[in-house]
């Protein structure tokens, strides 16, 4: 039986938590010959890189996470979405296709929570490679789309870009702009910067909306207490990771993905990590 390798490639990559959800996932289908590694590899040497993962390393596919989703790009055969986005998370060396999965994770996720998007209105923050994700995925699902960003030239170059309808607002306008859905994606209240929001306190938070935060670590971020605060619902990120992860595994072993195992492992990770 021929060892069937996967991983994930970016640097630095240990802190990455899909080695956990993956090989729980391989355990649970009894798929022993497959593994899934951390391989950390340096912008500068992408190229060399993935050709000796997939040449000498045998590998079948990888994800790819930051500085290095921009970077593959020249190397494999995007889709239609990863083009679009401008990034890509997943790559199966048998034909070099590769695919953005961080889309259908994170509309997989809001479907998952019951959330409607057609005709809703989606309020985003941030105009970052996230958001740039969020923003074609809400778009394709019909959704009514402003974005909010420290730079705003960088919201409106997003959405020209993307060739999408959605308007830039600031803070103020946002604020009033009876969003049933507030997103997001900034990397502001990350962990070890907790106590910080993208939502600044002197700004009034709408009363009873939803709340998706993409930070994942910690898993209930300062933004999502002021949600909930506020007499809303607050929803973090982690199940977007599974659900990237679930797509992945899905191109690269034809199984459909154990997602509910997959998402135990990943919370599992996450309280190690406290401890
Ligand atoms: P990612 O790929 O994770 O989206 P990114 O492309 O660097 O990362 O984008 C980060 C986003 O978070 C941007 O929208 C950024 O705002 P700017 O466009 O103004 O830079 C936003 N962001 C990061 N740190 C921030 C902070 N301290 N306050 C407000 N916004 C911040």
């Amino acid at each position: 039986m021929t060892e069937k390798r996967v991983g994930v490639i970016g640097w630095p990559v240990s802190h990455s938590l899909s080695p956990a959800m993956h090989n729980a996932a391989f355990r649970a289908l009894g798929l022993s010959d497959w593994s899934y590694e951390l391989l950390p590899i340096p912008p500068d040497i992408i190229r060399q890189g993935l050709r000796e993962l997939r040449e000498e390393g045998g590998f079948i596919g990888i994800n790819v996470t930051v500085p290095l989703k921009q970077a593959v790009m020249p190397y494999v055969r995007p889709d239609e979405r990863a083009k679009a986005v401008g990034a890509v998370n997943t790559i199966v060396f048998r034909d070099l296709s590769a695919t953005n999965t961080d889309v259908p994770g994170f509309i997989g996720d809001l479907k998952a929570h019951d959330i409607r998007l057609a005709g809703q209105r989606v309020l985003l923050l941030g105009a970052g490679g996230a958001a740039r994700a969020a923003v074609y995925g809400l778009a394709a699902e019909g959704a009514q789309i402003a974005i909010v960003n420290r730079t705003p030239e960088k919201a409106q170059s997003l959405i020209s870009s993307l060739g999408v309808n959605a308007e830039v607002v600031t803070f103020e306008q946002a604020s009033e702009w009876d969003a049933a859905l507030i997103v997001n994606c900034t990397s502001v209240g990350m962990h070890p910067n907790s106590d910080a929001s993208p939502w600044d306190e002197s700004i009034p938070f709408p009363k009873g909306v939803t709340v998706y935060d993409m930070v994942y670590r910690p898993q209930v971020t300062r933004l999502m207490q002021q949600a909930e605060s506020n007499g809303g619902r607050a929803i973090g990120g982690s199940g977007m990771l599974v659900r990237q992860g679930a797509a992945a595994f899905e191109l690269w072993t034809g199984h459909p993905a154990p997602v509910e195992v997959m998402a135990a492992a990943l919370q599992e990770a996450l309280h190690k990590e406290k401890a």
